[in-house]
């Protein structure tokens, strides 16, 4: 269940953006499919889930643009919705040397309720996961009730939460924490959901709520802390990017498709960070997702470590 929209990629270089009339020549451009939901369910696709995508678009020519791109990559998008007369979500992706500035119009990004998402749809699903929940303020009402009934079908459930324009990082987060089996933010994200000082206590204390926290770091991997007390990290593959849009949910990929056919905790997160730095050796999301074979070659070359020192009196570590 996921946020939808395009994402105009703008390679600027050495080149800023300036006011007052100027123009400037840029070395790439180009509107590819964006958003976290999105690029995580193709990421999961191209790994071989079966996977069906709900969210909102306009019915304008970038809605039909958006869920095309979806159906080419094998997501089955029969219960997303077009609501008529609205407009759909473009995300204007300014990067430079490895660093990006994000412009968002919302359209319809934020319009899914739980009372949009066909029962069927869930009915269907083994794993519920919730991309951008910062953006997707209509889903927050509903969306504790609808994750309490996709696990007591014995589904899990997982939030990407990625950042909060408004800088609040609650929204009724924390709260739903306890229902989620899996967050995923990046290490930015993590401390502010948290309120914590550093990475490592904020996965503290996600776990403490009742949530599995993988949090990921960009080329320095990710670590994650599970409820039980289980604590791994893992590094990232030494890579030289083209461009990073999309490792996040694509790390999110690898590590659902992992945990849903089978894998434990150590092998989800090597998967996780193959998926996510090979997903930035191609312009856009979805442009270099790889497949299940592709990721597994390269989750075998990376390490899954304990951290250093002993754990917490009472806290059991998990074997690898
Ligand atoms: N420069 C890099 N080198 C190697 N791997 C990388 C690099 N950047 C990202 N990755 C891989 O992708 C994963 C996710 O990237 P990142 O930490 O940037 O997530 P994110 O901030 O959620 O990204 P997004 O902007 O897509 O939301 C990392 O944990 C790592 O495995
Ligand atoms: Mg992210």
């Amino acid at each position: 269940m996921g946020e939808l929209n395009a994402d105009v990629i703008v390679e600027c270089g050495d080149t800023r953006p300036s006011f007052g009339q100027v123009e400037d020549i840029v070395e790439d451009a180009e509107i590819v499919l964006g958003s976290s939901g999105a690029i995580t369910a193709c990421g999961a696709a191209r790994l071989g889930a079966r996977v069906a995508m709900v969210g909102v678009v306009g019915d304008d020519w970038l809605g039909e643009f958006v869920l095309e791109r979806l159906r080419e990559r094998g997501v089955d998008t029969t219960h997303c919705l077009r609501r008529p007369g609205r407009r759909t979500g473009m995300s204007i992706v300014l990067g430079s040397r490895g660093d990006r500035s994000i412009l968002t119009f919302p359209g319809e990004i934020g319009r899914l309720a739980a009372a949009d998402v066909a029962p069927q749809a869930l009915a269907a699903a083994r794993h519920v996961h919730v991309s951008s929940y910062f953006l997707q303020y209509d889903l927050w009402a509903g969306l504790p009730g609808l994750f309490r009934s996709v696990r007591d079908r014995g589904a899990t459930t997982s939030v990407d939460p990625n950042w909060d324009p408004a800088r609040d990082f609650g929204h009724g987060l924390p709260e739903l924490l306890p229902l989620v089996d899996y967050l995923l933010p990046n290490e930015a994200e993590a401390v502010r959901i948290a309120r914590a000082d550093g990475v490592e206590e904020a996965a503290a204390a996600i776990a403490a709520r009742g949530a599995c926290a993988v949090v990921k770091r960009g080329g320095d991997g990710a670590l994650l802390h599970h409820p039980d007390g289980t604590v791994l990290t893992v590094d990232a593959p030494r890579i030289t990017p083209v461009e990073t849009t999309g490792a996040g949910d694509s790390f999110d990929a690898g590590l659902l498709a992992s945990l849903l056919t089978g894998g434990d905790l150590a092998t989800a997160l090597r998967t996780a960070s193959a998926c996510g730095a090979l997903s930035t050796q191609g312009r856009g999301g979805t442009a270099a997702q790889p497949t299940a074979d592709q990721a597994r070659a390269l989750a075998g070359t990376l390490t899954v470590t304990p951290p250093e020192g002993p754990l917490p009196e009472g806290q059991g570590r998990e074997k690898q």
